[in-house]
């Protein structure tokens, strides 16, 4: 099956034309998964609440959530993009997951990073794997990498494929996941942005680009450019995340000593 993500420069505030690029970058694709970076429509360095609350939205009623069922109806497409999230006067850092057949779930973000933490509720949904025709799918977003206990958590339920929206300025992640991937023997789609956003003084934010599909055995299928718009695509077989035996004695799941690791969940 085929995947992939799609990574840009997303212009802040500007969510018609971020959502007018990645229409036209998705319009190659069919039958496809895909993953969006991080705030992909809205942009990422807030200046204050006021900001977050004119750039957040309801999911899945909003603005962002209905244009992407759009184009995922009309490609056959399931896409996986973040957006800032209102819900009950508190604003999460979510991301969406939509389908032919519509909305399919949301998740918020867990880790926050960073100025995230002045204007985002940390997350509340837990980590989530949803089975879909593309395999059982899960999501974390961005920082959630540096916790390996997020992609342990999506394995242990059953995902296949972790879908990665991101917007990266550490350098560090395009390292780690192979290694997430390796030992949770999954798939994974990081989908990161590029450019630079100066909207405070003394703060640049450089993102890294980078984005990647990496397969269960810590290979780097495909890896993207640090500063280019680029859509990346891989072809792959699901089945291959399913087995989790490393040899005839040792599964990378039923070996777990869970009571030896008691201070993981203090
Ligand atoms: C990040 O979590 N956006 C680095």
């Amino acid at each position: 099956m085929l995947v992939g993500c799609y990574q840009f420069e997303p212009v802040f505030g500007e969510k018609e034309e971020n959502l007018l690029k990645v229409k036209k970058a998705l319009q190659k694709l069919k039958n496809c998964l895909v993953v969006l970076p991080e705030f992909f429509a809205t942009g990422y360095q807030f200046r204050n609440h006021e900001e977050v609350q004119i750039l957040s939205e309801d999911i899945p009623e909003g603005y962002t959530t209905k244009a992407l069922e759009e184009i995922a109806k009309a490609k056959g497409l399931y896409i996986i993009g973040g957006l800032p999230e209102r819900f009950n006067n508190r604003y999460y850092n979510s991301a969406v997951f939509v389908g032919p057949e519509g909305f399919i779930g949301l998740y918020r973000k867990t880790h926050l990073f960073f100025e995230e933490k002045i204007f985002f509720t940390p997350g509340d949904t837990g980590f989530r794997v949803w089975n879909t025709e593309f395999g059982r799918v899960g999501i974390m977003i961005c920082f959630d990498w540096f916790f390996p206990e997020s992609a342990r958590t999506l394995a242990i339920q059953g995902a296949d494929i972790i879908a990665h929206p991101s917007n990266l300025v550490l350098p560090y992640c395009p390292q780690a996941m192979p290694v997430r991937c390796l030992e949770n023997r999954v798939f994974a789609i990081t989908a990161n942005r590029t450019g630079v956003e100066r909207r405070k003084q003394g703060q640049e934010l450089r993102f890294i680009g980078k984005s990647q599909i990496v397969s269960p055995d810590g290979k780097v299928i495909v890896r993207a450019s640090e500063d280019r718009e680029e859509l990346l695509t891989a072809e792959i077989d699901v089945s291959i995340a399913r087995e989790k035996s490393i040899n005839p004695y040792n599964n990378l799941l039923s070996d777990r000593r869970p009571s030896l690791y008691g201070p993981l969940c203090a």
